[in-house]
C-alpha cells in the first residue's frame, strides 16, 4: 500500500427487492418534517412514489414536497431547495432517484444552515461545513453515480458554465440508503448503459494510477471484470435480478471510497467529462465514454504496465507481445465493449462543437494523481480527438 488512510463509510445499506420495508424502522429515528425529493416524474410512472408516499404517511411524517431535481443539477434548483427545507424546518431529507437527486439532497443537507452563498463555499473555495448538517437518506432508483453512499455532490452552475463535484467528509453521507435493483427496471436502456460506463469509469480513475501492488486493484478487476460480464447480461434481458443486482451493488463499490484507500487515483475523466456537461448539459456517463478512449491512448506511454494489467486481467488478453502491444489491445477491448453497450463514443454526438472546445479547456480542472499531469494544449488535444 502507498500510505496509510482513514476509512469510515456510516451508511446503512438496505438491499434486495422489498428492502423498502425498512424505511419504517429508519423513519422512526428523525423528526416529522420529510422533505420529500425527487426528479422529472418516473418516480410517479413507476410506482415508488406511491409506495414511498403510503410509508412516510404510515410513519404520520408530514411530507414536504421537492420535486423536479433535473438530471445535472443546479445550483438554481439548490437555492429553491434550500428555501423549502428553511420554510418548513424539514427533519430529514429523503431522496428517491438516481445520483443527480442524491447529490442535490446532501448539496441541501449542507447548506440549509450555511450562513455564505453554498456555491462560492462548497463547490469554488472547497470549504469544508461549519454548521449542522441535515441527515439525509436515499432510495435509489437508477445505478451508475455511487452517491448513495459516498459523501459526493455535483452541481452545475449554467451562468459560470461549471460543473464542480465536492467530495465532503462521512458526516455528508447518507444515513441510510435502500437499494432495490428491481426499482432499476425502469431505467431507459440508454440510462442504463450511461450508468454502468459510468461505474465502470470510477473504478478505472482508481485503478489507473500508481505502481505499487496494492488489495485495491486487485478488487477494481474483479469488480470492472463483474460489471462487463452483468451488462452483457442486462442488455439481453434488462429485467434479469441477478444481472441488475450484481450491477447495482458493483456500482456502489466502486464509488464508496473504499477502493482509493491507500493508493492515489487520477479522475482527469471525469475532469473533462464535467466540463463538456457544464457546456451540453449531456447525460454524465456518456460525457466520460465519449473522452475515455482519447484520453487513456494519450496517457497509456506513462502507464504501459498497468494498462497491460487492465488488457490481461480485465479482458482476458494471453497473446504474447511487447507490454505496448498488449496494453493496447486492452483500450480495443474496452473500446469494443462501450461499441456492445452504446454509449456515446465521440462528443458530437452529445452536442459540443469545435468551437466550443477552448471553453472546455479552461472548464477542465487538471489531476496530479494519475500517470501523466496534462498540459493545456494536452487537453485541447483530446478533446479535438473526442469530436
Ligand atoms: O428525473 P427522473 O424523472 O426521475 O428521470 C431520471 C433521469 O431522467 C431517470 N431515472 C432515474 N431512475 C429511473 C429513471 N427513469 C425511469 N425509471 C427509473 N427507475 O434517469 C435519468 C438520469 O437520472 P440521474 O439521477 O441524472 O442519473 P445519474 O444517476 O447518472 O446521476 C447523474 C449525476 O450524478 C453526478 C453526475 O455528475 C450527474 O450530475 N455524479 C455524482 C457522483 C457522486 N455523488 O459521487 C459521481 C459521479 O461521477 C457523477 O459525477
Ligand atoms: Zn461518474
Amino acid at each position: 500500500m502507498e500510505g496509510n488512510f482513514t476509512y469510515c463509510n456510516p451508511t446503512k445499506i438496505y438491499f434486495g427487492e422489498g428492502a423498502l420495508e425498512n424505511l419504517t424502522d429508519e423513519l422512526k429515528k428523525y423528526g416529522k418534517v420529510v422533505q420529500l425529493i425527487y426528479g422529472g416524474g418516473s418516480i410517479k410512472k413507476n410506482g415508488i412514489y406511491e409506495k414511498v408516499v403510503n410509508i412516510l404517511k404510515k410513519c404520520e411524517k408530514n411530507i414536504v414536497e421537492d420535486g423536479g431535481v433535473m438530471p445535472n443539477p443546479t445550483n438554481e434548483k439548490l437555492i429553491h431547495g434550500v428555501q423549502i427545507a428553511r420554510k418548513n424546518h424539514v427533519d430529514l431529507l429523503l431522496a428517491v432517484g438516481g445520483g443527480s437527486v442524491c447529490d442535490y439532497a446532501k448539496a441541501v443537507s449542507v447548506s440549509v444552515h450555511c450562513k455564505e452563498d453554498p456555491w462560492k463555499k462548497y463547490y469554488i473555495d472547497f470549504e469544508e461545513p461549519d454548521c449542522p448538517i441535515l441527515p439525509v437518506g436515499c432510495v435509489l432508483t437508477m445505478v451508475g453515480t455511487g452517491s448513495e453512499m459516498n459523501a459526493g455532490s455535483v452541481i452545475t452552475n449554467h451562468a459560470e458554465k461549471l460543473k464542480i463535484g465536492h467530495v465532503f467528509g462521512s458526516e455528508v453521507m447518507p444515513k441510510f440508503t435502500v437499494l432495490d435493483p428491481t426499482f432499476t427496471y425502469t431505467v431507459p436502456l440508454r440510462q442504463m448503459v450511461a450508468g454502468i460506463y459510468d461505474a465502470f469509469n470510477h473504478i478505472c480513475e482508481q485503478y489507473f494510477s500508481g505502481e505499487d501492488d496494492n488489495v485495491s486493484d486487485d478488487l477494481s478487476e474483479a469488480l470492472m471484470r463483474s460489471i462487463v460480464k452483468n451488462s452483457r447480461k442486462a442488455l439481453k434481458d434488462p429485467l434479469n435480478y441477478e444481472a441488475r443486482s450484481n450491477i447495482m451493488w458493483a456500482a456502489t463499490w466502486a464509488l464508496n471510497t473504499f477502493l482509493s484507500r491507500g493508493k492515489t487515483t487520477d479522475w482527469e475523466v471525469h475532469m473533462l467529462g464535467q466540463a463538456v456537461g457544464a457546456y451540453t448539459d449531456a447525460t454524465h456517463g456518456m460525457t466520460l465514454s465519449a473522452v475515455s478512449l482519447p484520453y487513456y491512448r494519450h496517457i497509456l506511454p506513462y502507464g504501459v504496465k498497468k494498462f497491460a494489467r487492465f488488457a490481461r486481467e480485465v479482458w482476458g488478453i494471453s497473446e504474447e507481445g511487447t507490454e505496448e502491444t498488449i496494453a493496447n489491445k486492452g483500450l480495443e477491448a474496452l473500446d469494443n465493449w462501450m461499441k456492445e453497450l452504446g454509449v456515446a463514443r465521440d462528443l458530437t454526438s452529445l452536442g459540443v462543437t469545435e468551437n466550443m472546445i477552448e471553453g472546455i479547456a479552461d472548464a477542465t480542472r487538471v489531476m496530479d494523481g494519475g500517470y501523466h499531469v496534462l498540459t493545456r494544449p494536452e487537453i485541447v488535444e483530446i478533446l479535438k480527438e473526442s469530436l
